[in-house]
């Protein structure tokens, strides 16, 4: 069986092995679907060439036809790390697109002022635009600045602009400064099944907006060396909103980054994650694919760039994981198993064992 047939079925490997070829779009056939969630028929994609290539590629993991259990509620995860580079936006933006493509309505609310995210989706992101700065400073509705991302059905994105730099700054003054972005959250009446925030790498207002909005933290770790530092204060600020702020937010999900799995680093990373973190890590890590990293410069995710990629199927992969986790479906090194409808298990020390 080739490599790539390692991240397509619920038995997957922890992690992808190490890929020569980038694209290798063919028939993997799919396991049976013995978990027990039931199928839907994905809703018709885009009409567009990249539209339909996607769709080809969740169709080369064998299971055409299926759509992912949709959430009860709107999960509103926070993608978070306070470093810069470890793959917060590729993950944000590329996780989004899959769930998208899997049947699921999503959002991506871009947070940090690069306004990465937004490129990425190819959303016009100018000064002049409304942006995700008119909802946090001038208390704007939602519903003005969310654009709908072309070429992936059901996901829509609110911009980020380079005003948004001075945010940090200028909600300092203003009333409920913590919860501007969930009060405009609560106030959207669109339906959704996820939003995902791209945080900028710092634990300011913004990310601190963001983790009042959210109930779920994710948190991607690149597989280098220091990974694991700084974290502990990130897992701090995540107790002290949880504790004053947003009593429901927990750290649900931790993704594997840029893997190479023919070094010894990269293993050894995912082993003391592994470790410290347990059930909360994904099983599917994202592989280190020049793919992944081409993507954004054509306006686009790996998913529509490069369908049939390693990056594209794994992080297809890793939003089947997300998707079940939702509904209680866990994977076990050698079989799926339900546990619990809503993972939400005591996170009170959830920053213990960790240092600056
Ligand atoms: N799996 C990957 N393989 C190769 N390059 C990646 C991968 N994930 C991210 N990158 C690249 O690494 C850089 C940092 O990623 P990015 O998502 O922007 O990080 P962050 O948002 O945490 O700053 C970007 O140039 C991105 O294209
Ligand atoms: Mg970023």
């Amino acid at each position: 069986m080739r490599s790539d047939a390692n991240i397509a079925g619920p038995m997957a490997d922890p992690v992808p092995g190490p890929r020569s070829a980038e694209s290798e779009l063919g028939a993997v056939p799919g396991p049976p679907n013995g978990d027990g969630v039931s199928r839907e028929t994905p809703p018709p994609m885009d009409d567009t060439p990249i539209g339909r290539a996607a769709q080809l590629a969740v169709e080369a993991l064998g299971r055409a036809g299926e759509a992912l259990p949709r959430p009860d509620q709107t999960r509103v995860m926070v993608v978070a790390n306070q470093k810069g580079g470890v793959g917060k936006t590729t993950t944000t933006v590329n996780l989004a697109a899959s769930l998208a493509l899997h049947g699921a309505r999503v959002l991506v609310v871009d947070l940090d002022p690069q306004g990465n995210a937004s490129t990425a989706l190819g959303i016009d992101h100018h000064a002049e635009v409304p942006s995700i700065y008119d909802v946090l400073v001038d208390s704007r509705p939602l519903s003005d600045v969310v654009q709908p991302v072309v070429d992936v059905e059901g996901l829509f994105c609110a911009p980020a602009t380079i005003d948004l730099a001075g945010a940090e700054i200028e909600l300092v003054s203003l009333v409920a400064r913590e919860s501007r972005l969930d009060r405009a959250i609560q106030a959207y009446e669109q339906p959704l099944d996820y939003i995902l925030i791209d945080c900028p790498p710092s634990l300011g207002l913004l990310t601190v907006n963001a983790l009042v909005a959210g109930a779920e933290v994710l948190i991607p770790i690149q597989c280098e060396y220091y990974a694991l530092e700084g974290l502990g204060q990130l897992l701090r600020n995540v107790d002290l909103v949880r504790g004053h702020l947003n009593p429901k937010l927990h750290v649900s999900t931790i993704l594997l980054t840029m893997y190479d799995g023919r070094t010894r680093l990269a293993s050894q990373v995912a082993e003391e994650v592994r470790t410290h973190f347990g059930n909360e890590v994904l099983r599917t890590s994202i592989p280190r694919s020049v793919r992944i990293s081409e993507a954004p410069s054509y306006g686009q995710t790996v998913l529509t760039y490069d369908p049939g990629s390693s990056g594209s199927l794994s992080y297809l992969e890793a939003a089947r994981e997300i998707a079940l986790r939702g509904v209680g479906v866990y994977y076990d090194s050698s079989k799926a198993h339900a546990k619990g409808r809503h993972h939400q298990q005591d996170q009170h020390s959830v920053s213990e064992g960790f240092s600056e």
